[in-house]
């Protein structure tokens, strides 16, 4: 494991898979403007952690780094958000989905197949859009403002 301070060579070549242990909110969001570096047309971020983790202020730190200057919020009702970067950016909170049907028929596959940027919060209810190769962001909460950051490609394809 390793602290966030330490790791800076890592992150900033980027060399994935990367445990880190964030500090604070502001640490966690700029871990995601770094990971935003290797990010291109049709990347998939698949976002995993229990309530608070911290899912959506790492999503805030990837939309800063990707140029967007709007306010992120978790789009918890409307589930998709789109944001007019380049690529756009889709942000995606699966939390009230049932399941990968239930996101299919919303015109799923289209947005994160697409040509865009899709980050997928609670990315474990629709195991259909995390394909092999997709970026998957593991938080787990350690205290009250600690938390393990697991940063991985994902391996099994589903
Ligand atoms: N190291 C940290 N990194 C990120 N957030 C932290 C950290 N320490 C404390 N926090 C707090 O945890 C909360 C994280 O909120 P955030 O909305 O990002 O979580 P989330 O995983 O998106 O939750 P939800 O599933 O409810 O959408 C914030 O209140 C933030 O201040
Ligand atoms: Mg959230």
């Amino acid at each position: 494991m390793i602290q966030a301070e330490n790791c800076r060579i890592s992150l900033e070549q980027l060399d994935l898979p990367v445990e880190i242990i964030s500090s604070s909110y502001e640490e966690t969001r700029s871990i995601g403007i770094k990971l935003a570096s290797i990010l291109k047309k049709g990347s998939i971020i698949g976002l995993r952690g229990p309530l608070g983790a911290g899912k959506t202020c790492f999503a805030k730190g990837i939309a800063e780094g990707i140029g967007i200057k709007e306010i992120i919020r978790s789009p918890t009702y409307t589930i998709i958000s789109e944001y007019d970067s380049q690529p756009p950016l889709y942000h995606i909170d699966a939390y009230r989905l049932k399941g990968d049907d239930d996101f299919r028929e919303m015109g799923g596959e289209e947005i994160v197949f697409g040509s865009g940027i899709s980050l997928i919060e609670w990315c474990d209810r629709i195991p259909a859009f995390i394909p092999e190769g997709a970026i998957r962001v593991d938080i787990d909460i350690i205290d009250n403002e600690k938390r393990q950051i697991h940063i991985y490609r994902e391996k099994t394809g589903n």
